[in-house]
């Protein structure tokens, strides 16, 4: 195959002929490789463990020029275990002015080990988070909540929070029948209001005042996982327990009116 039928043949496959900022494809990491030559532009192949299909992240990325040459960076997208712990705190100071305690991360690493994920580079360095759990002493449904998230600033703006909340929205459904998580941002944090909001379609369910400990208020949020878990097609641990006396187009309403 020559390399015009090969680049037709990515262009075809990848349904995409030019991509505008970085965004997510379907691909299989293997093509990409096959290209060599030397780098003109950098893409992220984001790979996600277990059988799910790999993502690519393509910044400013020409399909038609591919051939070109360029540089692949692999990132990987896993569950968070006891020896990343300490990474993932290093990346909590890096990034945010919350902190916690080792014996905080290892509380959610022993009681949820399914919740939490790491984004680690080609060379298995951790460059972002989410710390997740599941609320204990609730009369409400049963629900996740994200105690902290976080990447690097040299890996931001690559899709990766955003696959990192994925994944453990996805692991709350599917391990313990989550109907929605929820969780706080600064009033002030306009990257994460925007990833929250318009990405993840998390809701405002209130403003706690003065929650954080300089004074700033906190919005609480919510992200509806009954929605998230149909839309993706994802199996809860309880089918009957999750929709409850839903109906199928009850379901299809709610995905609509989520949409509008
Ligand atoms: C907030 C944070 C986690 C986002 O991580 P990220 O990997 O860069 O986010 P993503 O690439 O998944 O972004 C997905 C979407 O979120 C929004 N977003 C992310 N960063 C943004 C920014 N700086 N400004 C505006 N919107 C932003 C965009 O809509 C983006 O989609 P786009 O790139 O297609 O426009 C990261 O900036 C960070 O670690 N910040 C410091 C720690 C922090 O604030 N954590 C959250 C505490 S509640």
């Amino acid at each position: 195959m020559n390399r015009r039928q090969q680049e037709e043949e990515w262009t075809r496959d990848g349904g995409a002929t030019s991509i505008k900022g970085p965004k997510a494809l379907m691909w299989s990491p293997n093509k990409w490789d096959s290209c060599g030559g030397t780098c003109k532009e950098s893409i992220y192949a984001i790979l996600t463990s277990g059988d799910r299909s790999p993502y690519i992240v393509a910044s400013r990325l020409r399909l038609p020029n591919a051939g070109e040459g360029l540089r692949i960076t692999i990132m990987n997208i896993r569950c968070a275990r006891p020896n990343d712990l300490m990474n993932m705190q290093h990346c909590n100071l890096l990034c945010l002015p919350e902190n916690y305690q080792m014996k905080y991360y290892f509380y959610h690493g022993l009681s949820w080990p399914q919740l939490s994920y790491v984004a680690e580079d080609e060379k298995n360095k951790i460059v972002g988070y989410v710390l997740a759990k599941m609320e204990e002493d609730s009369e409400d449904d049963p629900h996740g909540h994200i105690t902290s998230l976080a990447v690097k600033r040299s890996h931001r703006r690559l899709g990766l929070a955003q696959k990192l909340m994925d994944q453990a929205s996805r692991s709350m459904v599917e391990c313990f029948n989550a109907k929605y998580v929820s969780l706080h941002v600064r009033k002030s944090n306009r990257a994460a209001l925007n990833l929250y909001t318009n990405t993840l379609k998390f809701t405002i369910s209130e403003i706690e005042p003065k929650y954080y400990a300089d004074g700033e208020d906190a919005y609480a949020m919510k992200r509806d996982l009954i929605v998230f878990a149909i839309e993706n097609s994802i199996c809860p641990a309880d089918s009957s327990a999750f929709v409850g006396s839903r109906s199928t187009e009850d379901k299809k309403k709610m995905i609509e009116d989520k949409k509008e």
